[in-house]
Formats: structure tokens, sequence, C-alpha cells
């Protein structure tokens, strides 16, 4: 839930509005974030890590949520972004991030993209590739630049997460793979390219991770992986990104680690490994995304249809669907939902919220318990902030919903509705 949600005369409130208000007087889909929530979240994550270890940054990985004002609040509260491709990138720039800050990712960033990249100044290159690694160099060098670069390492560790979104395991798409020693000889070839200097490495090993040990067991891999570059190459290796990954709880029944456990446990690490391998302690980087946006969104519907189908289940269609939340069809998900003008009372039925898309995959909720539904109720989906608006589509020819930030009882919409006149803006 986000932090400040609380129910009063019956009504869902967050930030101190009332859903059910905010909800008739912006129209639904509509996604709503706990200002609050968010801010507390990146200020925790900052802390977390510099009072264990001074010489670390967080990065915001914008995939999990992205427009200009998440992007201002996260140069605000002081972190580092994420973007992976030009898009990403283009946000950043109109939002006016430091371009220093910005990290770039991406297993097959177009020359294009890195151009864009390059010539903004980013701060890191984040090379995936080896063909990517002489790209980055060539247009460097036509710029008249020299790039800082990182090399994403595959470390071969198992995440136990949902196989999707598992990236640091050895059969991957991603990153340098360590099989033949591959990763290690591309380090030289990066130490010689004219036009980089390679200042780190960075591993990512999925998302929606609960058990730390993964963590750990990266974090070693690619300390002892820095020891032998250090040590066979002769050059200074001075930063490490961990990357994301940190899960987060969508039902009550979830218990995920806190951010202060997951600080503990990798800079714990870093500490341990660097002192066992003799390496001088980097600056670290993570790069959460879903822990830092996840809980603090919500998404609001309205009710339009119900339908029982005896002995199988009830049927309860929202006016959004897999257009604003893909994640229920695409990884059978979960997710608590709330009737809003209800929320005081006992959830006394198991539902499903279906979509108003043309697929039977298309359900946000999967029987899950919630107040007696009535049509024009106002249906809430809890922990919606992370991979819903980013993943998002026009399926249907459905507009995008709006985004609106709520805070000390006021409410801010950051992101206008999709209008129809703007889905088709492109056709010519
Ligand atoms: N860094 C890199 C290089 C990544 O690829 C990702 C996520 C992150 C950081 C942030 O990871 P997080 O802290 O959010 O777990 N669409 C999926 C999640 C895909 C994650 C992709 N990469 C979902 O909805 O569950």
């Amino acid at each position: 839930l986000p932090r400040t949600a609380e129910v009063r005369d019956n009504h869902l409130f967050i930030g101190g509005v009332d859903m059910v208000k905010l909800a008739r007087e912006e129209g639904t889909a509509l996604y709503v974030f706990d200002e609050a929530d968010l801010r507390w979240r990146m200020e925790t994550y900052r802390e977390a890590f510099r009072s264990r270890y001074e010489n670390s940054d967080v990065i915001y990985a914008s995939k999990a949520f992205l427009n200009k004002e998440v992007v201002r609040i996260a140069n605000e509260e002081g972190l580092c972004l994420d973007v992976s491709g030009g898009g990403e990138l283009a946000c950043a720039q109109m939002a006016g991030f430091p371009m220093e800050h910005v990290f770039v990712h991406g297993n097959n960033k177009t020359p294009a993209e890195l151009r864009e990249a390059i010539s903004a100044g980013v701060g890191r290159i984040v090379v995936d590739s080896r063909i990517e690694l002489a790209r980055v160099s060539e247009i460097a060098g036509e710029l008249g630049v020299e790039q800082a670069i990182y090399m994403r390492i595959t470390p071969g560790v198992e995440a136990d997460t949902h196989e999707y979104i598992r990236t640091g395991c050895e059969d991957s798409k991603f990153g340098f793979t360590m099989l033949d020693d591959f990763a290690f000889k591309c380090v030289k070839d990066a130490i010689e390219a004219p036009n980089v200097k390679l200042v780190g490495f960075h591993c990512h090993i999925g998302s929606q991770i609960f058990a730390l040990h993964s963590f750990r067991e990266a974090a070693q891999v690619m300390i002892e992986f820095i020891a032998r570059v250090q040590k066979e190459y002769g050059i200074e290796i001075p930063e490490l990104d961990l990357g994301g990954g940190l899960g987060v709880a969508y039902l009550a029944t979830d218990k995920p680690s806190s951010i202060d456990d997951f600080a503990e446990c990798t800079t714990r690490a870093v500490k341990d490994f660097c002192a066992e391998y003799g390496v001088a302690e980097p600056r670290i980087l993570v790069e959460p995304g879903r822990s830092l946006v996840a809980n603090a969104g919500v998404t609001l519907y309205t009710v339009g249809i119900l339908k029982t189908l005896p002995g199988i289940r009830k049927y309860v269609a929202i006016d959004g669907g897999m257009s604003d939340n893909i994640r229920t069809a695409l990884y059978r998900a979960d997710y608590e939902p709330v009737i809003a003008n209800k929320a005081g009372e006992p959830r006394t039925e198991i539902v499903t919220l279906c979509g108003k898309h043309c697929e039977s995959g298309d359900a946000v909720v999967i029987d899950m318990p919630i107040q007696h539904p009535e049509i024009g109720d106002i249906a809430c989906v809890f922990t919606t902030g992370a991979y819903c608006s980013t993943m998002s589509s026009n399926y249907n020819g459905q507009p995008k919903p709006a985004v609106v930030f709520v805070k000390d009882g006021v409410a801010r919409v950051v992101t206008r509705r999709e209008t129809y006149a703007d889905l088709y803006a492109r056709d010519i």
C-alpha cells in the first residue's frame, strides 16, 4: 500500500485525497501516485547506502515508471538515472536532468541512440557487447570526446524469480558472457579502444527478487573479476554497478526484503569480497526501479459490467485492463484490489477484475477478495506503480490514462490523459 493510504468515511484516501472524488473528477482508468511515498523511498534508498558506504549512488531505473515529473523528483532526491534507449533519454533531457548523472543501458542501442547519448554528454554508457564497444569507440571519436563506459557482465547467477525477468544467468541476451573467458578477453579490447575509458563493470541479475543471497553471489563474482582484471591488465576499475532487482510485496503475504536489508547485504558483500580479493573498495551503484515506485502507485477504474458464471467465477469488468496493466496477462501477476467507495467494508466476494479488451486473457486481478461490487463503483488496484504505465498500449484504441500525483490533500495531473486526436496524430 502507499504509505499515506487510509480509510475515511468508508472511502480510500491517498495523500489526503479522496480517491472516489478524484476518479469522478479526472475520469478512469487513472494512475495515481503517492508523492510522499515515492520521495520517502528515494530518500530511504540513498540514506541506506550512503550511511553504510559513503562512495555510493542510487540510480533510478526509469523503465519502471517514466514521465518528466518523476525525473524531476529523482533529481531533487539526489538520484542518478538509468535510461535504456533514446526515448527515455529524451525524457530526461526534456525534464532538465543533469546528463552527467545518466547511465545508458540496452542490449542493442542503435548507432543513432549512441550518438544522441554521447553528444548529450551522458555520464556512463553501459556497453553490452563487443560490437557495441567498437561502435561507441567510433562514434565518440567522430564527436571528438572520450566516453566513460562500463561493461555489462553476465555473472551466471540464477536469481529466484520469473524466468522472463531473470537476466543474470548464463543463457541471456544481455551483457558479456563469462563463458570461455569471453568477458575477460573483451576487457582488453575495452582498455585498448580509443575514445572510451573503461571505469567500471555492471551486472543485473533479474527483477522482483526476494532472496538477498543472489545479490551477494553476484557481488562476489564481480569483485573476483575486478581483482583479476586489475592484476592481469594492471588498470584500476573504480566503479561497480550491481543493478536493480529488489522485490516488492504485491500481496499482503509477500515478504520481500527491506531497502535497508538490501543495502546492508550488498554493501557488506562488497566490503567482505574486496577484503578477500585484495581490491580497493570501488564506488558502488545500484539501480532499482520497481522497489522505488511500485508501492507508490495505484490504478483507479470504474466498474461497468458484472457477470456471474455459476460455479466458475464472477467477472467485474473495468474500464481499462491489459492496455494499462499487462503484467497480469503477461506474467500472471497478482494484485490486491479494493472498492474505493467501500474501503471500510469487509472483502466478502472473490472476483476477477477483467478489462474491456478483445482478448480472453485480459484481466488485471484474478480471483481475489473484494467488497461487494456494484455498477459505478470505483475499483482501486494497488502496487501498480512499476511496469504498468511504461508497458501500456493503445490496444482497441484505448487512450492511455492520465497520471496524477497526490500529496498533502492536493492532486496534480502530471501527465494528461491521451485524447483520440493523440491516438491518430501520427497517421498521414
Ligand atoms: N537495471 C537494469 C539493467 C534492468 O534491466 C532493470 C530491469 C533494472 C535495473 C531495474 O530492475 P528492478 O529494480 O525494477 O527490478 N517488466 C517486468 C520487469 C522487467 C525488468 C527489466 N529490467 C515486470 O513487470 O515485472
